[in-house]
């Protein structure tokens, strides 16, 4: 039975893609800073998927000191280790948002936090895994990146960076990895229907039809579709991008109805 590990993934598109990969059998290990929250995405994900395993690990990817908690990575890897849990996949979900982070307002631990969590803190995450993919010449780690990391939104500059920077970093691990057979590729989402999006404040939900050619959003099911496409089925495929929001990247401006 394979094992997927997603990060931050106790509630929206993470818990999306845990109950995708349990839905299909896969035994699944979800982390989040927060224990209870923990304790409810495992029982809702175990209850309808009585046969595997769904374990849950609290970890803040980046300390108080604006640091990578490599101690706290480190631990849950050995620990899967002791338990006999080989991670096949590891999805890179969890994300500070760096939502209205400002230019001349915040500060530069803001800008830190955000580069920290969304791309040093994967790298460490991905060296864990891949180290142990290795030995079995096989293994897919997936992106959950963003359209973000090729358009610009207001007051997301540390959050549009860390997206950008993720799909170099994609790259160029696919490119080092590969030889071991390990694929590493990235969803690029768009907006995606969180309670966020819902009380959106910049009213973008209102005009919904206009941003988008399918005049729709994702839900976290066509997320966990894609990245389950790149773990389960895409076995000659690496370093590859698929964006996944109603075609908002390629419209160049808002439909203004006439
Ligand atoms: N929502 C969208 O419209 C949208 C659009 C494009 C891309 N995305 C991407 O899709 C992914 C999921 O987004 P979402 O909106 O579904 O997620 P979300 O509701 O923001 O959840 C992401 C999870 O990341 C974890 N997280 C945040 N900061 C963290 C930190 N400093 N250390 C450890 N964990 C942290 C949180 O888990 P805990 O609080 O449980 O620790 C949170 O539940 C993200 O990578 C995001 O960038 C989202």
């Amino acid at each position: 039975m394979k094992t997927a590990l997603i990060t931050g993934a106790t509630v929206n598109t993470g818990l999306g893609v845990a109950q995708k990969f349990a839905s299909e059998g896969w035994n699944v290990v979800i982390t989040s800073r927060r224990e209870e929250a923990l304790s409810e995405a495992i029982e809702k994900i175990q209850r309808v998927n009585e046969n595997v395993q769904v374990l849950g690990y609290p970890l803040e990817l980046v300390l108080p000191d604006n640091n990578v908690n490599e101690d706290g990575i480190a631990g849950i890897f050995a620990d899967l280790d002791e338990k006999g849990l080989h991670v096949d996949c590891l999805v890179l979900n969890a994300a500070n948002l760096g939502i209205r982070q400002q230019i001349f307002v915040n500060p530069l631990s803001d800008f830190v936090n955000v580069i920290n969590t969304n791309v040093v803190a994967n790298y460490c995450l991905v060296e864990h895994a891949a180290r142990r993919m290795i030995g079995k010449h096989d293994g897919s780690i997936v992106f959950v990146n963003s359209n973000t990391a090729y358009r610009a939104i207001p007051d997301r500059i540390a959050y549009s960076t860390s997206k950008s920077a993720q799909l170099g970093m994609m790259r160029a691990l696919a490119l080092d990895l590969g030889k071991y057979n390990i694929r590493v590729n990235a969803v690029l989402p768009g907006m995606i229907k969180t309670d966020r999006w819902e009380n959106n404040y910049n009213n973008c939900r209102a005009a919904l039809s206009n941003y988008t050619p399918l005049q729709d959003i994702a839900e976290f099911a066509d997320i966990a579709d894609a990245v389950w496409y790149f773990a389960a089925h895409a076995r000659n495929t690496t370093g590859a991008e698929l964006t996944v929001d109603g075609g908002n990247m390629i419209q160049l401006y808002p439909i203004i109805p006439e």
